[in-house]
């Protein structure tokens, strides 16, 4: 099992929700070196809160970017973040009731999850968000000759 490195490939074109995602991809390298035991670690569950964190306000800020956009598919993404949170909830949940965790398994999970999401789903609506930018990104678009 490798450790995540983000890379430009993976950018949605927005420094703020690249951030984001760096931060999440940070939680998942925090917590693969934990994972060598029965997930019986307990820095597991900090960084499991940290996670819940930042993915429920990279979820909620995402989301209020795509409605802003246009982007026509928003709810549908909408439901996926709702049913990737509810994995990280019931996952830190489990933890926090001392249940044995596969962690091999929960980082594997994670792993798919948000970065399968990241580079698939996410990258769906740059085209709308892009020509929606924010005063900066729109100069740059201007000079690329792409003017809305
Ligand atoms: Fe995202
Ligand atoms: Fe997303």
């Amino acid at each position: 099992m490798r450790f995540i490195e983000w890379t430009a490939d993976m950018s949605v074109g927005s420094d703020a929700l690249d951030g984001h995602h760096r931060m999440i991809i940070d939680c998942l390298n925090a917590l693969h070196p934990l994972l060598d035991a029965e997930g019986r670690d307990p820095r597991i569950l900090p960084v499991m809160n940290t996670l819940e964190d930042f993915v429920l306000v990279h979820f909620s800020e995402e989301e209020q970017e795509m409605k802003r956009a246009g982007y026509p598919d928003w709810r549908a993404h909408k439901e996926l973040h709702d049913r990737m949170y509810d994995v990280v909830f019931s996952l830190k949940s489990d933890i926090e009731r001392g249940e044995s965790v596969d962690a091999r398994r929960l980082f594997e999970l994670l792993q798919n999850w948000l970065i399968t999401h990241i580079l698939g789903e996410d990258r769906k609506y740059v085209p709308y968000t892009a020509t929606h930018a924010t005063a900066p990104v729109a100069q740059w678009t201007r000079s690329s000759g792409r003017d809305r």
